[in-house]
């Protein structure tokens, strides 16, 4: 089989490359990514000689219908991904995520590729109010609420409109925060980490009592796998943890006990603007249709996650450098 993976030189695609090699040895790989700030070759060295990378754009025809050839199977993960920067710059969250995905579908059909596979967010389901017990299912209604989430929720909407109209054969995941290797330093957890490494604090918006649902890289990637092998064409399929509801502090003194830090290295910073409050999602259904469950708890998560980010602190301390330093003063003054 011939897989092209979207965005496959940022940080979950480049987790469910090496999750793909090494459990399907016997496939080919395409990467397609525009190595944009948050693509990185360096996430993609250890199998590149395994796969074939092409650096080109997703919103570009040409480059698309080249990637294209004899693909049964794509997994769409290229996206503008942070919440924060579509907040400061919404345009290339439009570009990619909806009018990419566009070239994608149209592209997919012309090839009559066997599988569409789009990797979505839970974000597009919009904010649970603290303390609400409700949980998302697959047929919640649509309300998002941020740049990138707007972008994220039209992209499913072509989706499922190209499977209804044109029968095209997709599939749809929504997930929960991811943490794990390769994960770019702007997102809470790995900015925390990667803060703390240098002696910094970690900054929390106000007040710091938002729930995210936080599930180790590799779980979503056996997520997927279970929805490209035993899922239906047509159908959503939520991928998230077991973990008990924590806020974002609670969390973050998780990683401080593990680094051995003090809440005085807590900073509360200014909140985000129309910072969603919750996310839950209730994954029964790829369970009990599929089989699948997640195998990290968060502590593992967590841990991993940090003895990861100690052991390749040149990874980090490179992706920090340059066009990070503009950003995070922009954000973070
Ligand atoms: P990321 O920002 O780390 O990586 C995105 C990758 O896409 C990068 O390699 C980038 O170079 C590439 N890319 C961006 N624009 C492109 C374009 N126009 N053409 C080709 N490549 C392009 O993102 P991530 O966190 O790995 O997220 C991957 C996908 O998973 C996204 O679709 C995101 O919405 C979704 N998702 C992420 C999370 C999470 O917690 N990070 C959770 C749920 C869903
Ligand atoms: O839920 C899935 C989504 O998770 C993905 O679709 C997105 O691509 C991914 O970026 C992530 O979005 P969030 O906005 O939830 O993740 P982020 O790490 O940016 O923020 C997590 C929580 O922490 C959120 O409540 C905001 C807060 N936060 C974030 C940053 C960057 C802080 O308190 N301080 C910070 O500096």
């Amino acid at each position: 089989m011939k897989v092209l993976i979207t965005g496959g030189a940022g940080f979950i695609g480049s987790n469910f490359v090496h999750y793909w090699r090494k459990n399907h040895p016997q496939d080919e790989i395409v990467v397609l990514d525009k190595l944009t700030y948050a693509g990185n070759l360096e996430n993609l060295v250890q199998v590149k000689d395994q796969i074939q990378f092409i650096k080109g754009d997703i919103c570009d025809e040409a480059t698309v219908e080249q990637a294209m050839a004899n693909v049964d199977t794509v997994v769409h993960f290229a996206a503008e991904s942070h919440v924060d920067r579509s907040i400061l710059e919404p345009d290339a969250f439009i570009k990619t995520n909806v009018l990419g995905t566009h070239v994608l579908l149209k592209a997919v059909l012309k090839h009559k590729v066997k599988r569409f596979h789009h990797v979505s967010t839970d974000e597009v389901f919009g904010s649970i109010a603290l303390g609400s017990k409700e949980k998302w299912t697959e047929t919640s209604p649509y309300n998002p609420r941020s740049p990138y989430s707007a972008s994220k929720a039209a992209s499913d909407h072509l989706v499922r409109a190209y499977f209804h109209t044109y029968g095209l054969p997709a599939t749809i995941s929504n997930c929960a925060n991811n943490i794990g290797p390769y994960m770019f330093p702007e997102k809470l957890i790995p900015l925390a980490i990667t803060n703390l490494l240098e002696g910094k604090k970690v900054p929390i918006y106000k007040p710091g009592n938002q729930v995210r649902e936080w599930l180790y890289v590799e779980d979503h990637c056996s997520g997927i796998e279970a929805v490209l092998q035993k899922g239906r064409a047509g159908e959503t399929y939520f991928i998230g943890p077991n973990n008990p509801e924590l806020t974002n502090l609670e969390v973050i003194q998780k990683v401080l006990v593990l680094m051995k830090a003090g809440d005085n290295m807590i900073e509360y910073v200014k909140d985000r603007p129309g910072h969603d409050q919750k996310y839950a999602l209730d994954h029964s259904k790829i369970t009990q249709e599929l089989g699948w469950r997640p195998k990290f708890g968060l502590d593992e998560a967590l841990r991993l996650t940090v003895e990861w980010y100690r052991r390749n602190e040149d990874w980090w301390r490179r992706v920090k450098s340059g066009e990070y330093q503009k950003y995070y003063q922009q954000q973070y003054g």
